[in-house]
């Protein structure tokens, strides 16, 4: 780099990833504030900027876009990039990076977190406790369901849905997975099955879903979809929110259609569908998916070398949109 390039960071981020940037005499401006920006902050962040570090709670469009045509890269620290707009940015030429892999271990613990409480009724047996309710041990008090033999239907078998299924195997689960690829390492090493879209939906007494929101996925589980399960299945949602409609499934779980839901991710975060707060077969977490001390500084590390490459001229390693990417 031939002089210092100018970076906005939108959040405070682990120091692991402001320390790459540093050694590399970036010129830094960071939003010290824990919270999101305005459209208008961000762009006055980005004005006069090259590059832009930002987080899956900034909105990345074509207007943002045009009100900064100084960027010359964008690196989002997460795996998912729905928060962008790729065809606009590709359209001006701007390359985007993600942080794949990294947290695929941290992202596949927390989904087995959610199964596991919603399975057992974790969290509406600790507000009891905490409540001062527990009286005594009973025969009849917070039964739960069993893993071991039943189905884990597994939406989306990339990493992270892979993570998840090798899991499964130490619970004895039986492993259904849905995806237009085949993957034959997660059959080989789980023994998991490819099914049908509807095949999962109606078999499986557990559902992990680990897809992309894309237009096609938006709502890919549904009021028709929850319908279809069985009365004791289980959902749960580490991905994105807008993948299952959330109103149709307070509505599933407050008649008792599917058992319970264990969900990380909201569709219109962070507001929360004020149903579910209602619901005591729903344990809800706020997108923490990725959240561990390590998992996050990796990704802060990965997202400032994606920065630092884009802004050499180089083709970053986790460039979404290598249309976008001319040499
Ligand atoms: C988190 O949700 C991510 O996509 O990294």
């Amino acid at each position: 780099m031939t002089k210092k390039p100018k970076v906005f960071i939108s959040r405070p981020i682990p120091e692991a990833g402001l320390e790459l940037l540093r050694r590399e005499e970036v010129d830094l401006e960071i939003n010290r504030d824990e919270r999101v920006l305005t459209p208008a902050e961000l762009i006055a962040g980005c004005r006069g900027k090259e590059g832009l570090l930002c987080q899956l709670t900034d909105r990345i469009d074509a207007d943002f876009l045009d009100a900064v045509p100084g960027l010359r890269g964008v690196a989002n620290m997460a795996a998912g990039f729905d928060n962008i707009d790729i065809e606009a940015a590709t359209d001006r030429n701007l390359p985007v990076t993600n942080t794949p892999g990294v947290l695929t271990d941290a992202t596949a613990d927390l989904a087995w977190a959610l199964l596991l409480a919603v399975a057992r009724r974790i969290g509406e047996a600790e507000r009891y406790l905490r409540a001062g309710k527990f009286k005594s041990w009973g025969p009849l008090l917070f039964l739960g369901a069993d893993l071991k033999g039943k189905t884990l239907g597994i939406l989306g078998a990339g990493r992270i849905g892979t993570a998840v299924g090798k899991r499964a195997r130490a619970f004895e689960m039986k492993i259904i997975y849905f995806d237009p690829r085949e993957n034959p390492a997660l059959e080989r090493e789980t023994g998991a099955e490819k099914v049908g879209f509807e095949t999962l939906i109606r078999e499986s007494d557990f559902i992990t879903i680990h897809l992309p929101l894309t237009p096609e996925t938006r709502h890919i589980i549904g009021r028709k979809e929850l319908e279809m399960m069985k009365p004791g299945c289980r959902l749960v949602n580490t991905s994105r929110g807008a993948v299952v409609d959330e109103k149709a499934l307070v509505e599933a779980l407050d008649r008792g259609r599917i058992a319970g839901a264990g969900l990380d991710v909201y569709e219109n975060e962070p507001r929360v569908h004020p149903g579910l707060f209602q619901l005591e077969n729903a344990v809800l977490l706020p997108h923490i998916g990725s959240a561990t001390v390590s998992t996050r500084e990796k990704m802060a590390e990965m997202a400032a070398q994606n920065l630092l490459e884009m802004l050499k001229g180089r083709r970053p390693p986790n460039l979404v949109n290598p249309e976008a990417w001319k040499e």
